[in-house]
C-alpha cells in the first residue's frame, strides 16, 4: 500500500444550501416554481444522462412527491453544526468543508448581516475547536434573490459585489480560516444553467454561457485579489469538477480544461472534484451508484496526474456518491485513497480528501432521495445515524495516519 504524505488532511465536504435549512435565495424560489414538473417527469434516467439508476423500485415514491424537491429546512445544519462537527472529530476526521451563503450574509443588495456573519465566523471557530482545519467556500451554486434579479453572472456589479463580498468574509474569518475557494465547479453550474437549461435561470444560449464564463473567471479573480489584500497569507483556490472519457473521447477534456487554464494562474491551490467517468460503449458490469453513475475511484489517479501540470498544491474537495444501502461507500473510500497515494508516491502534489458529504442533503434538482452522507439523516426528526461506511473510513484514517 502506498503511503499518504504527512499532514495529509482526511476531510468531509458540504455546502450551506444542501444543509443548512430555512435559506431564501434564487434556488429556493426556483424549487418552487419547479417541483410540480421535476415530481411529474421523473423517471428512472435520473441525473446527468448517466443511464438508469439501479434502486429505482427503491426511489421511486420519493423522486415522484414534490416535497422532494423543496430544500426547506435541508438537515437542519445551520443550528446543529457543532454537534455534526463533534461526529466528525470522533470519527478522525481533520479538515471540513463549508460554504458560506452569500444570500444571508448580503440579503438586499449592499446590506451586510453581522449575525449571520457571525454565524459562519463561529462555524469556523468549531472546526477548530473539533480538530478539523476549516476550508471555506465562497460560493456554491445559490445567488441572493437581488443578485439574479440583476442577471446573475451575467452582470458586472454582480461580480463586483462577489468581491466585496469575499473581502467581508476574509476580514471577519481571518483569526480562523487559512483556506478559501471563491467558486465551486463554475463548469458544471454555468452549464446545467446556460447549456442544458436545467438550473436556475434555465436558459438555453451559447451568447449567455459565453458571457458567463468569462464572468465568472473575473468573479474569481477580483475575490482572489480581495481576499489577499485582507491577507497575503491566505491560500485561494477554487473548485473545479474533472470528468474522466474513455479515449476515443479525450476531445471532451475541452470541458473539463476552460476554467483550470485559466483560473489556476490566479490561484494557490486547485479543488478537484471527481465523480465521473463518462462510458460511451456499453459496460454492464461496472458498478453504479444509486444515480446510475459508474464507479470508478480509481479515476483519482489519472485526474491528479493530468492537473499536476499546473504546478499546484491540490485538494480533492469532493468525491463521493449516493449509496442509501451503503453498500458500495467504504469500498469507494478505500479506492479512492489508495488511488490518491499512487498519484503522490509518484510526486503529485496532493494535500488533502473530502468525502462529499458528511451529511446527507439537498442534492439540487434531483432533490432528497440521493443520499451521499457519512451521516444518515432523518429529515422529519432530524435525527443522525452515522452509516457503516463512516467508521469504516475512520480505519482507514487511522491506517494511514
Ligand atoms: C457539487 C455538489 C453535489 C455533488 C454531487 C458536485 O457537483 O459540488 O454540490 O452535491 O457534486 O452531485
Amino acid at each position: 500500500m502506498h503511503k499518504l504524505p504527512a499532514n495529509f488532511l482526511f476531510g468531509s465536504a458540504t455546502a450551506a444550501h444542501q444543509v443548512e435549512g430555512g435559506n431564501h435565495n434564487d434556488w429556493t424560489e426556483w424549487e418552487r416554481k419547479s417541483a410540480p414538473g421535476l415530481a411529474a417527469n421523473a423517471t428512472y434516467r435520473t441525473s446527468y444522462g448517466q443511464g438508469p439508476s439501479p434502486v429505482w423500485p427503491d426511489i421511486k415514491t420519493a423522486a415522484k412527491s414534490e416535497s422532494n424537491y423543496i430544500s426547506g429546512d435541508a438537515a437542519g445544519h445551520y443550528t446543529r453544526y457543532a454537534q455534526d462537527l463533534a461526529t466528525a472529530q470522533a470519527l478522525g476526521l481533520t479538515a471540513f468543508r463549508f460554504s458560506v451563503e452569500w444570500s444571508r450574509i448580503e440579503p438586499q443588495e449592499g446590506t451586510y448581516d453581522q449575525a449571520a456573519i457571525a454565524h459562519y465566523v463561529d462555524v469556523a471557530k468549531a472546526c477548530r475547536d473539533h480538530g478539523q482545519e476549516p476550508f471555506v467556500t465562497l460560493w456554491h451554486f445559490t445567488l441572493p434573490v437581488w443578485a439574479a434579479a440583476q442577471g446573475g453572472w451575467e452582470s458586472e456589479t454582480v461580480v463586483r459585489r462577489f468581491a466585496d463580498y469575499a473581502r467581508t468574509m476574509g476580514a471577519a474569518m481571518k483569526p480562523y480560516v487559512a483556506h478559501f475557494t471563491t467558486l465551486n465547479e463554475p463548469e458544471v453550474s454555468s452549464a446545467m444553467a446556460y447549456v442544458r437549461g436545467i438550473w436556475p435561470p434555465q436558459r438555453h444560449s451559447p451568447t449567455r454561457y459565453s458571457r458567463v464564463r468569462r464572468s465568472m473567471v473575473q468573479a474569481h479573480i477580483r475575490a482572489y485579489e480581495a481576499l489577499k489584500t485582507v491577507n497575503p497569507e491566505f491560500q485561494v483556490g477554487f473548485c473545479t469538477s474533472q470528468t474522466l472519457f474513455e479515449a476515443t473521447h479525450q476531445l471532451l477534456q475541452v470541458a473539463n480544461d476552460y476554467f483550470v487554464k485559466r483560473l489556476a494562474p490566479h490561484s494557490d491551490w486547485l479543488g478537484v472534484q471527481f465523480y465521473l467517468k463518462r462510458s460511451f460503449g456499453r459496460r454492464k458490469l461496472a458498478q453504479k451508484s444509486d444515480m446510475g453513475w459508474e464507479l470508478h475511484p480509481e479515476g483519482h489517479y489519472e485526474v491528479l496526474a493530468r492537473l499536476a501540470r499546473y504546478l499546484k498544491p491540490m485538494y480533492i474537495t469532493e468525491s463521493g456518491l449516493a449509496d442509501a444501502a451503503d453498500i458500495h461507500r467504504g469500498w469507494y473510500i478505500e479506492e479512492s485513497l489508495k488511488s490518491i497515494a499512487k498519484a503522490t508516491s509518484e510526486g503529485v502534489d496532493c494535500r488533502g480528501y473530502f468525502y462529499w458529504s458528511l451529511l446527507d442533503n439537498f442534492e439540487w434538482h434531483e432533490g432528497y432521495w440521493p443520499k451521499f452522507g457519512l451521516i444518515e439523516v432523518d429529515r422529519r426528526t432530524m435525527n443522525r445515524r452515522i452509516r457503516p461506511s463512516a467508521h469504516y473510513y475512520a480505519r482507514l484514517i487511522k491506517d494511514y495516519s
